[in-house]
C-alpha cells in the first residue's frame, strides 16, 4: 500500500517537531521545507529524525529540502512558515510579515500539490488560513487551520491539573479564533460524562478559562526565545492523522464557515468532523446566549484582523 505523502513546510520548531510526532506515529513519508537561506539545515533535521528509525521503529521516509520539487503531489501539506512570537509580542504582531510569508508558500503549494489537504498553523493563524485559501484557490474542505485542538488540549490538561484525574477522562470543546476571545464551550465539557460545571465551580472555571486564553503567552514568557511548539505539534499531527487515515475525528479546526453559525465566509474555529476530504462536515451547535455573545466577539475580532491583513498586503 501506498503510503500518505505529507510535507510541512517550515523546519523551525513546529515543523521539525510536528514532522517527529509524524515519524513516530509512522503516519506516511515525510518532507520538511525550508528557505534556501537555510541551506542544509532541514536535511540536517530529517537525517536526525531518520536515524530515530530504528529506536522508535518507523519505517518511513524523512527527506529534508529547500526544494518544492521533493514535495511534489503531497496528500497532505502543513504550513508552519513565518516568524514566532517573542515576550511582548501578540499573535497580531505577526500579521504583516507572515501574511507575505503564507502567500508566498500557498502559490508555491497551489502548483506543487494541487490534490493536498492544507493544514495552516502559522500565525495569526485566522488570518493565515484566511490567505492560504485566497491564493490556493482550493475548496475550502481542502484548506483548515489548526488552533482548536491545542486550545483544547490545554484546557483539558488545566481541568486534569485541577481535578487530580487522568486527561483521558476530559473531554471539551472550544470555538472561535486562536486568539485572546477564543470560547471555551462548558456546556461541552465534561469529565467522565459529568458535567464540569458539577465539578468545578464557576469563579474557578472562570480562571481556567482564562488560563487557556493566555495559554500560548504562558509559554512564550517562560522560553523567552518564541513560542510553544510540542503542543502545537502534537495538535497538528493529530489533524494529520485523522486525514491520511481518515478517522473521522470530531475536533475543533479553524473552517470556513459560510452560513453556519452566522460567520458569512470566514474561517474561524468550530467543531468539525475531519478526514481524508478535509472538512467533512460542519457540526451545528446550540450555544447558550452567553456563549453565543463570546463566539461573535471572537468573530467580529477575526474578520478586522482579516481586514487589516487585506489593507497592509495592500499597502
Ligand atoms: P520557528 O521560527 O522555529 O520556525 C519557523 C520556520 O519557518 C523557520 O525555520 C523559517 O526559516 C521558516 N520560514 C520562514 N519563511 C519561510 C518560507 N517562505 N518558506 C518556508 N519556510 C519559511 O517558529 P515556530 O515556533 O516553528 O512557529 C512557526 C509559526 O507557527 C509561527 O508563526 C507561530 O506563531 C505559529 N504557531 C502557531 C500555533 C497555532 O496553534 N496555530 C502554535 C504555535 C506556533
Ligand atoms: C500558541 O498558542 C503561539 O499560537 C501559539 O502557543
Amino acid at each position: 500500500m501506498r503510503r500518505a505523502k505529507i510535507s510541512i513546510i517550515g523546519a523551525g520548531n513546529v515543523g521539525a517537531t510536528c514532522a517527529h510526532w509524524c515519524a513516530a506515529s509512522e503516519l506516511g513519508d515525510i518532507v520538511l521545507l525550508d528557505v534556501p537561506q537555510t541551506e542544509n539545515m532541514p536535511r540536517g533535521k530529517a537525517l536526525d529524525l531518520k536515524q530515530t528509525s530504528p529506536i522508535m521503529g518507523f519505517d518511513s521516509t524523512v527527506t529534508g529540502t529547500n526544494d518544492y520539487q521533493d514535495t511534489a503531489n503531497s496528500d497532505v501539506v502543513v504550513i508552519t512558515a513565518g516568524i514566532a512570537r517573542k515576550p511582548g509580542m501578540s499573535r497580531d504582531d505577526l500579521l504583516s510579515t507572515n501574511a507575505k510569508i503564507v502567500s508566498s508558500v500557498a502559490e508555491q503549494v497551489k502548483s506543487s500539490s494541487p490534490n493536498a489537504v492544507v493544514i495552516v498553523v502559522s500565525n495569526p493563524l485566522d488570518a493565515m488560513v484566511q490567505r492560504a485559501f485566497q491564493v490556493l484557490g482550493f475548496p475550502s474542505n481542502r484548506v483548515i487551520g489548526q488552533a482548536g485542538v491545542l486550545d483544547t488540549a490545554r484546557f483539558r490538561t488545566f481541568i486534569a491539573m485541577e481535578l487530580g484525574v487522568s486527561v483521558e477522562d476530559v473531554s471539551a470543546m472550544l470555538m472561535g479564533g486562536h486568539g485572546d476571545t477564543m470560547v471555551p464551550i462548558a456546556s461541552c465539557t465534561s469529565v467522565g460524562g459529568i458535567p464540569v460545571s458539577q465539578l468545578i465551580p464557576d469563579a474557578r472555571m472562570a480562571e481556567i478559562v482564562q488560563r487557556t486564553r493566555d495559554g500560548g503567552a504562558e509559554i512564550v514568557s517562560l522560553l523567552k526565545t518564541g513560542s510553544a511548539y510540542y503542543a502545537p505539534a502534537a495538535a497538528t499531527a493529530q489533524m494529520v492523522e485523522a486525514i491520511v487515515r481518515d478517522k473521522k475525528r470530531l475536533i475543533p479546526c479553524a473552517a470556513l464557515c459560510q452560513s453556519e453559525y452566522g460567520v458569512g465566509g470566514y474561517y474561524v474555529g468550530v467543531p468539525v468532523i475531519l478526514g481524508t476530504g478535509g472538512v467533512e462536515k460542519i457540526i451545528q451547535l446550540s450555544l447558550t446566549d452567553s456563549e453565543k455573545a463570546a463566539f461573535q466577539k471572537s468573530v467580529d475580532a477575526v474578520k478586522s484582523l482579516v481586514a487589516s491583513m487585506e489593507s497592509l498586503l495592500k499597502a
